[in-house]
């Protein structure tokens, strides 16, 4: 694999079909998922690792963002990249950016209530990063839904010639969700961290056993979570990413929670066509995860 630090040579080293992961590094399975399966789908793979101010607020965690380009490259590497794209700050914006991303009626619920200015950063680096690497599909992890949305309506909107691929939620073997922040957990705030995604799978449950009621189904998630405090728990619309009051086809129920230093969030993605139902859980490790690896 190769680390480079600009656009232009990123790009010179395109062959074929490209896949394309952006990543902001302290990589854990989530991640790896993503990238074995562009690598499964393409010719080669590319991965940025770019930890992006843009998409931070103030008082949120850009200083202590886990940063280890070696040990990230090497699990990168080991996945199937080809190539790393790692820019510096001023490779990314030599001057302060003037162009901004924004779609606002999918940034109005969520995340968005509480980190107004975030998407905003995140659909300006990705639009950066496929206007400037021109990847064939570019490969987003449902466990960021609100992310996942806004990327897809973006890249409809402004006609980008890529393939936006959503990828399901990699899970530790209890449940949790991986995430870098996972990081900062101690093993008291891990226990009660699991009050995220057990209560979605008992929401999941009620679901399939033919619950359609978006009440229902939040109640069943704040039932199984009574100590946990949440920012939010709600039934949405995928493409919309405005409430739902049932269930229908491309809906998810997504939650957010702050445990111990971290912010969390999880979700399930749920299809209802007619009595079908179809809910995406997630995979599950059978093993402790990379980030736990000293
Ligand atoms: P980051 O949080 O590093 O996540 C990079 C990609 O990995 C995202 O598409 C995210 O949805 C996916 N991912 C994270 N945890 C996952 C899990 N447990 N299972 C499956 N996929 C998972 O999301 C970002 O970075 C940034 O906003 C970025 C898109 C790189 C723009 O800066």
């Amino acid at each position: 694999m190769e680390i480079v630090e600009t656009f232009r040579e990123a790009r010179a080293l395109r062959r074929g079909t490209v896949g394309f992961v952006p990543t902001l590094g302290f990589v854990h399975e989530g991640h790896l998922s993503l990238i074995e399966r562009a690598a499964l789908d393409n010719d080669m793979v590319l991965v940025s690792l770019f930890v992006n101010p843009l998409q931070f607020g103030p008082g949120e965690d850009f200083d202590a963002y886990p940063r280890q380009l070696e040990r990230d490259a090497a699990l990168i590497s080991e996945a199937g990249a080809k190539v790393l794209f790692s820019p510096s700050l001023s490779e990314m914006y030599p001057e302060p950016a003037l162009t901004q991303v924004e779609v606002p009626e999918l940034a109005i619920h969520l995340d968005g209530v509480e980190r107004p200015d975030h998407f905003r950063g995140v659909a300006t680096i990705v639009t950066k990063f496929l206007a400037g690497l021109q990847p064939s599909r570019a490969y987003f992890g449902r466990k960021d839904g609100q992310q996942l949305a806004i990327i897809q309506r973006l890249v409809f909107d402004l006609s980008l010639p890529v393939e936006i691929e959503g990828c399901p939620t990699v899970r530790e073997a209890d449940g949790l969700a991986l995430s870098s922040r996972n990081a900062y957990l101690s093993n008291v705030d891990k226990a009660e961290a699991l009050a995220l995604s057990s209560g979605l799978m008992a929401a999941a449950d009620l679901a399939e056993a033919g619950e359609r009621r978006a009440a229902a189904l939040i109640e069943a998630v704040r039932d199984t979570a009574l100590d946990t405090e949440f920012s939010y728990v709600t039934l949405m619309d995928r493409r919309t990413v405005h409430p739902l009051e049932v269930l229908t086809e491309d809906a998810f129920l997504a939650v957010a929670a702050r445990v111990g230093p971290a912010r969390l969030i999880d979700n399930i993605h749920i299809d209802v066509a007619g009595d079908a139902i179809k809910v995406d859980r997630g995979v599950r490790l059978d093993r402790p995860s990379v980030l736990y690896a000293t």
